[in-house]
């Protein structure tokens, strides 16, 4: 409901950010597509957008409704359009398909193609992280450079579409409407809330419906998962940074951009692994074991792109003990 205050809010949004950065925070966006076509709007900054085309209401009913039917329906063409190019036709989709597809409009990674900034999810080669990987780099794209190691980098976004669909319970079926929007009982009858939030204020209506423990031990398995999965995370945050120091320290006694291209690559590897999960909003839960090894991935990359660095320190001459090494 205030997804669009809040985006105006923000300081980020300058006055250049383009419409692409309004595609999930109004529910105008399907009507000004239809009449102008996605480049337009895509290419129109948020603040024209605002100021003279009236955009100002934020997410709707219609957002996930046919206004008519009250089927539940795919509004946002980016997530069709990836879903043609992998082959999949949305139209012949289940009805527990759609109880994730509707969310998988908006929370999903995503990048601005071209100079036009053209909403694309990068699933071409697939939904795991390492096929976004690949397709990045096929496509060879960065959305930013270090500014201290100088690597080009991914940024990622909120991908609990992508995180949730290697999990066992996307495995078994369960969608994300089966825990954001659980059914509930007035009176006779059984109705979906909407009242889309954390689970973990809603744990009866949310898990006991399918899993017999109670609400304590429900809570306690998801803290578990989160817990483990923020220690693995400030783990690969600590290897991502000593990956950076040594390429500093690279840098400084002269490193050319030749001799380090292994270890810049390997930083934006790890990097991108960490940030799939430090930007995915259920700090593991959606998918534990993939999460896990994601992180594992990520440490891994980052303790090699020390190591290359060090290799050139270690070429140019630099006696072991004055580089640096931290934990
Ligand atoms: C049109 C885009 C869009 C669709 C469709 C959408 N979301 Fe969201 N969702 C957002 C945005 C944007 C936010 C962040 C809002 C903010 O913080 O201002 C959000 C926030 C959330 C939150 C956090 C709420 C909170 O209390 O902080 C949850 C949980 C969530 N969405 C789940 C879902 C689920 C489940 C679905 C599908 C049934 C879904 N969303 C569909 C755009 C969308
Ligand atoms: C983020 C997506 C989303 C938004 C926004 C949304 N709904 Fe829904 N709605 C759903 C889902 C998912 C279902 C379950 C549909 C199913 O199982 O087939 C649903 C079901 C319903 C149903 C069917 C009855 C029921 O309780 O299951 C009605 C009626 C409904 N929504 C009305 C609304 C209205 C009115 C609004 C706006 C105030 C709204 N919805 C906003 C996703 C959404
Ligand atoms: C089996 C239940 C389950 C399913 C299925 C599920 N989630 Fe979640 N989700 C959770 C739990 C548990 C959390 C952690 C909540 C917390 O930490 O407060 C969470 C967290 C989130 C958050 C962050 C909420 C917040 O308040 O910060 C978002 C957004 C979200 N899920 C979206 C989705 C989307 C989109 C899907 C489907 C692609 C999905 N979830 C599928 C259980 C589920
Ligand atoms: C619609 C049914 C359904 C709902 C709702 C549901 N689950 Fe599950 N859950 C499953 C199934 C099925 C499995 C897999 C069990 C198996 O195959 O042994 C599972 C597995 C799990 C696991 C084990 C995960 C693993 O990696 O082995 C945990 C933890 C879990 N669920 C927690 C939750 C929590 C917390 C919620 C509520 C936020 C929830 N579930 C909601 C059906 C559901």
């Amino acid at each position: 409901m205030n997804a669009l205050k809040d985006m105006l809010a923000s300081p980020r949004l300058g006055d250049e950010k383009p419409g692409t950065c309004m595609t999930c925070k109004s529910s105008q966006v399907p009507a000004f597509v239809e009449q102008y076509g996605a480049e337009l709007f895509y290419k129109t900054p948020v603040k024209e957008l605002v100021e003279k085309h009236g955009f100002k209401h934020s997410v709707v009913c219609a957002d996930c409704h046919d206004s008519k039917t009250m089927e539940l329906k795919i509004t946002r063409i980016a997530f069709k359009e990836a879903m043609q190019r992998r082959g999949i036709d949305i139209s012949k989709a289940s009805r527990q398909e759609m109880r994730s597809y509707v969310c998988g409009q908006c929370h999903v990674e995503y990048y601005f193609k071209g100079p036009g900034k053209y909403l694309t999810f990068p699933w071409d080669q697939g939904m795991v992280l390492d096929s976004i990987d690949a397709y990045y780099e096929k496509e060879g794209f960065s959305d930013w450079t270090h500014a201290e190691s100088k690597a080009p980098m991914i940024k990622m976004q909120h991908p609990e579409f992508e995180i949730w669909s290697t999990g066992i319970h996307a495995r078994s079926n369960v969608s994300c409407a089966d825990c954001h929007m659980p059914y509930r009982r007035e009176g006779a009858i059984k109705i979906t809330d909407h009242w889309i939030r954390s689970p973990l204020g809603n744990l009866t209506n949310a898990c006991l419906t399918c899993h017999r423990q109670s609400e304590t031990e429900m809570r306690e398995r998801v803290l578990q998962i989160q817990d483990r999965t923020y220690g693995l995370m400030q783990r690969s945050e600590r290897a991502i940074i000593s990956a950076i120091d040594g390429i500093k320290a690279a840098m400084q006694v002269g490193a050319t951009d030749e001799e380090l291209k292994a270890a810049r690559q390997l930083h934006r590897k790890s990097q991108m692994r960490w940030d799939f999960i430090s930007a995915e909003n259920s700090m593991g839960f959606h998918s534990s074991q993939e999460v896990a090894r994601i992180l594992g991935d990520a440490i891994d990359y980052a303790r090699q792109a020390e190591l290359e660095a060090y290799k050139v320190l270690v070429k140019r001459g630099v006696p072991a003990k004055q580089v640096s090494y931290s934990e």
